[in-house]
Parts: structure tokens; C-alpha cells; sequence
């Protein structure tokens, strides 16, 4: 029987990063295939995954596995590198334990990135999109099983999971440096294979513009929790049957381009957070 993530596993980790840690932490930043080279703070602490009691490492290349925290300019920054997927078959908790744990640490903001696959006709490769809402076709929910009170309720309202005001910043952010910023609705399949044409022609009829195998669980906890939540989905490729083939290889290269514009809107985002 696999452990699952309980407050104690949790508390265990927070009293950890807290010896290394005394600042407040004003937002979380997790960063997917690629993204790594966002976390650019100011006197950075870097705690490997690994150190961390009860973390589940990834195993996925490009996913470095450690937090970097630290000052960019006034604001302080937690930055998860990596990331565990559900698809990596340890169980959905595992696949949000840094999402209990960013709650656990007492920070109230979490901005998620993914590459993802464009399904919409306008987004291509290097393309960023925000999230404004999901279609869960994972096959799991990550709050099934135990109801720690102490998380947040049972049955949690997703309404208004992608937050407004944090689509507004991103928005204003992106228009200030003529960088375009797509909106769009993101479905999430379990993977780890990619999909297939048919089910990118079903997903399209669904409403889906983006899809990939992540972020979905933990902004489902992020809002258990209640967390103001942004997500970016870096377009990494076009979907399934609108391209001749896809690859990892390709992922991470689309990954590169794009960063120079979602750091700049990430960045912005983060300082208008700051200047509430
Ligand atoms: N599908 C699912 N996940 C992905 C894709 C895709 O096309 N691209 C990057 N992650």
C-alpha cells in the first residue's frame, strides 16, 4: 500500500523548509517542462527535493526537482522546479503534495505553468495561454479519499478557480510589453501517451483550447485550499492529428523560446501582487 499525504507528512516538511526559511512567503510560482530557468530571486535558497521528508521527486527529464526561495525585488517567491505527475503512478496525492504544502507554509498565491498542446487554431508552438477555466478528464479528482478538515471542505466550489483579478494582472502586464497573451480553456487527460487525433477532435467539441497532463490537480487543491490561483499553459506544439507527430524533445525546445515572455509576465504578475 502506497503512504498517502496526510497533514502530519506535511507538517513534517513545512518545519523543515522553516529552518532554512524565517521570511514570509508571498507566492509560489510551479514551474513545468522547461520552465526551470524562471526562478531568478535574489539570495536564493535552493532545497533539493529530495531533502525534503516525505517529497516525491519526479523522474521526468527536465523536471529539476528542488525549491528556490528568495526576494525578487520586494516580493518573496517560493519556486517548485518540477513537478510530480499523476501519470507517474505513485497516486493523485503525491501529484499535489507541493500544493499542500505551499498552503501548509502559509502562502495565499500560486501561479502553476505547463506545456501544453494547442487545440484552438490560433495558439501554436511558443504561444503562452492563461488558463480560465478546465475540463477535468483525468479520471480522478485529487480530493478523493480522506477529508482532512484542516484542508479546506469536502465538496469545494470551482466557479471562480482561475482568479479574476490575476487574469486582469497578467492581462495589463503583457498589453504594457506588446506581449501577446492568449485565454483559453484547458483540458487535462492522465497521459503519459499523447493523444490520439479523435480525442483531439472530442476535445475541441468539448470547448478545450489547450491540453496537457498536469496543473489541473493542484489548482483543484490550491482552491481546497483557498488560494488565489493563476495557470500559463506554454504551447509546446499543436495537438494530436493537427501535426504530423509530437515528441518530448519538441516540448522542451518550444519551452526555450517562450520563456523570455512568460518570465515578463509572470514578473509582472508577481509585482502587481506585491503592490496590493
Ligand atoms: N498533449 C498532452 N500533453 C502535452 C502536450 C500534448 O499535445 N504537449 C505538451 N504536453
Amino acid at each position: 500500500m502506497q503512504t498517502t499525504v496526510n497533514p502530519d507528512l506535511i507538517t513534517r516538511a513545512v518545519n523543515f523548509i522553516r529552518s532554512r526559511v524565517d521570511f514570509p512567503i508571498q507566492a509560489a510560482v510551479v514551474l513545468g517542462s522547461g520552465l526551470s530557468e524562471l526562478a531568478k530571486v535574489d539570495n536564493p535558497i535552493e532545497i533539493p527535493y529530495a531533502e525534503i521528508a516525505g517529497y516525491p521527486v519526479s523522474t521526468i527529464p527536465g523536471h529539476k526537482g528542488s525549491l528556490i526561495l528568495g526576494f525578487q525585488k520586494d516580493i518573496s517567491v517560493a519556486y517548485f522546479l518540477g513537478r510530480k505527475h499523476y501519470y507517474e503512478g505513485e497516486g493523485i496525492d503525491k501529484a499535489v503534495f507541493s500544493v499542500r504544502l505551499i498552503a501548509a507554509l502559509g502562502i495565499k498565491n500560486i501561479i502553476l505553468t505547463n506545456a501544453a498542446g494547442g487545440i484552438r487554431e490560433d495558439l501554436s508552438p511558443g504561444d503562452i495561454m492563461m488558463i480560465t477555466d478546465h475540463l477535468n478528464f483525468m479520471g480522478t479528482n485529487p480530493l478523493i479519499g480522506a477529508h482532512h478538515s484542516q484542508w479546506g471542505e469536502r465538496f469545494v466550489d470551482l466557479s471562480n478557480l482561475y482568479n479574476q483579478q490575476f487574469l486582469e494582472y497578467a492581462m495589463a502586464g503583457a498589453q504594457e510589453k506588446t506581449i501577446i497573451l492568449h485565454k483559453g480553456i484547458y483540458a487535462a487527460m492522465s497521459g503519459p501517451s499523447y493523444e490520439t487525433p479523435a480525442e483531439i477532435r472530442m476535445l475541441k467539441m468539448l470547448g478545450a483550447d489547450a491540453v496537457g497532463m498536469s496543473t489541473v490537480p493542484e489548482a483543484i487543491v490550491a482552491a481546497q485550499h483557498g488560494m488565489r490561483v493563476a495557470a500559463f499553459s506554454l504551447i509546446s506544439n499543436k495537438a494530436a492529428g493537427l501535426q504530423a507527430s509530437l515528441n518530448h524533445a519538441e516540448v522542451m525546445e518550444a519551452a526555450q523560446t517562450a520563456l523570455p515572455r512568460l518570465k515578463t509576465i509572470i514578473d509582472s504578475l508577481l509585482s502587481r501582487i506585491d503592490a496590493e
